[in-house]
C-alpha cells in the first residue's frame, strides 16, 4: 500500500514539478526568450536541476563545473545564469568584463549558506597547516579565503592533485567523506554542511524503493549521505550522471539519487529507459526549493530589463578567481 510522505511511508510517484504556465504559453515564452536572447546578445546558461521548459529554453544545461567552463567560453555579452546564486557568481568572477543575470534573487543555497568567512576563518584556526579545498557551492568571500575550489565533477582529482597530505574540505560533509574514503593516504578534515535536499535521502528510503524495481541500477550525487552511496553503483556529477547510464546498455531502469530536475534530460537522453527517484517520488523530498524558483517569466523578465545583475567587489573576485583557475588547471581524471 502507498502512504504520503507526510505520515513517514513512501511517497507514490507523481509528476514532475507543476510549471505556472500551460504548454502553450511556454512555447510563446520560450520563442520571446529566444528573440530577446538574440536582440541582447545572451547566452542562457542552465543547471540540471531547473524546471524542464527553463532548461529546454537554454542554449547550454549543465552541472556546475559545465556551465562555469560554458561561462568562460562565451562571447556573447550577457550571461543569463538559470541556477543558483554562487553559481551566477562564480561566472561573474570568471568573467568579470560580462554583465551576469541571476533571472531570481532568492535562488539561493542552503548549503553555502551553512559556510561564511567567519565560520571558515574558526576551522582554519583549528586547522592551520590544512590546504582548504572549498565546494562550488560557497560564496566568493568563502572561495577567497580558500586555496582551491572543487565541484562534484573534479573534487578527487582536485584533492589528489594537491601537493599536500593535509586538506580541509569545505562546506560539504557527505562530499568531503565520499573524498576522504577514495584518498585514504591523506589526512583530511571535513566540515559539517550538507544539502538538505540530498541529506534527507536514507539508505533505507532506497533500498524500499529497490524492492519495486530490483534490477534497477542506482546512481547517486555524492552529496548524498554515505549509507546512500554505499548502494550506489555510481556515484558523480549531475552531467556525469547523463554518461553513466550509458554504461548499463542492458538495464531499463535507474534509481536517481539526487534533486529531480536530473530526470528532465535523462529522458530526453534516454526516452527507452525508466528513471525513478530514489525516494520513488519526483517532487518530493528530493526537490531544491531553491533551483525551482526560476519560471520562464523570469528569464524573460532578466533579458528585457537586464535584471538582475550580479557584482562581485573586485578584492574578494580576485582570491576567489585564484581558487577556481586553480581548480580549473587540474586536469580529470
Ligand atoms: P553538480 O555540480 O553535480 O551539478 O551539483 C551541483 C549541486 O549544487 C548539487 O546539489
Amino acid at each position: 500500500m502507498k502512504t504520503s510522505h507526510v505520515d513517514g511511508g513512501l511517497p507514490a510517484p507523481v509528476q514532475l514539478p507543476a510549471s505556472e504556465v500551460d504548454a502553450t504559453q511556454a512555447a510563446q515564452l520560450s520563442r520571446e526568450i529566444r528573440r530577446l536572447a538574440e536582440e541582447r546578445n545572451a547566452v542562457i546558461l542552465a543547471h540540471n536541476y531547473q524546471v524542464p521548459e527553463v532548461q529546454d529554453v537554454a542554449d547550454f544545461v549543465g552541472d556546475s563545473l559545465g556551465l562555469a567552463l560554458e561561462a568562460q567560453k562565451t562571447d556573447s555579452e550577457r550571461i543569463v545564469f538559470c541556477g543558483v546564486h554562487f553559481m551566477a557568481e562564480a561566472a561573474k568572477v570568471l568573467n568579470p568584463d560580462k554583465k551576469v543575470l541571476l533571472p531570481h534573487l532568492s535562488a539561493g543555497c542552503s548549503l553555502a549558506d551553512s559556510i561564511t568567512p567567519e565560520s571558515l576563518e574558526d576551522w582554519k584556526e583549528r586547522y592551520p597547516d590544512h590546504t582548504v579545498m572549498t565546494y562550488i557551492n560557497s560564496s566568493a568571500e568563502v572561495k577567497a579565503l580558500s586555496d582551491i575550489c572543487c565541484t562534484s565533477a573534479n573534487a578527487v582529482s582536485v584533492a589528489r592533485s594537491l601537493p599536500t597530505d593535509k586538506i580541509l574540505i569545505t562546506p560539504d560533509r557527505n562530499l568531503g567523506q565520499w573524498v576522504a574514503r577514495q584518498l585514504p593516504e591523506k589526512d583530511f578534515a571535513i566540515y559539517d554542511g550538507v544539502c538538505p535536499t540530498h541529506d534527507v535521502l536514507r539508505g533505507a528510503n532506497v533500498e524500499k524503493t529497490r524492492e519495486e524495481h530490483p534490477e534497477a541500477i542506482v546512481i547517486a550525487h555524492p552529496e548524498c549521505r554515505e549509507d546512500v552511496l554505499a548502494l550506489a553503483d555510481e556515484i558523480c556529477s549531475t552531467t556525469a550522471m547523463m554518461e553513466r547510464v550509458a554504461r548499463y546498455p542492458e538495464a531499463k531502469t535507474f534509481l536517481m539519487a539526487t534533486e529531480n530536475g536530473i530526470i528532465h534530460q535523462l529522458r530526453k537522453q534516454y526516452p527507452d529507459k525508466t528513471f525513478v527517484m530514489a525516494d520513488g517520488c519526483i517532487g518530493c523530498r528530493l526537490h531544491c526549493p531553491y533551483m525551482k524558483v526560476t519560471a520562464l517569466t523570469h528569464v524573460q523578465r532578466a533579458l528585457e530589463e537586464d535584471v538582475f545583475e550580479i557584482l562581485v567587489p573586485e578584492d574578494v573576485a580576485e582570491g576567489a578567481r585564484r581558487a577556481l583557475q586553480r581548480m580549473m588547471a587540474v586536469p580529470r581524471d
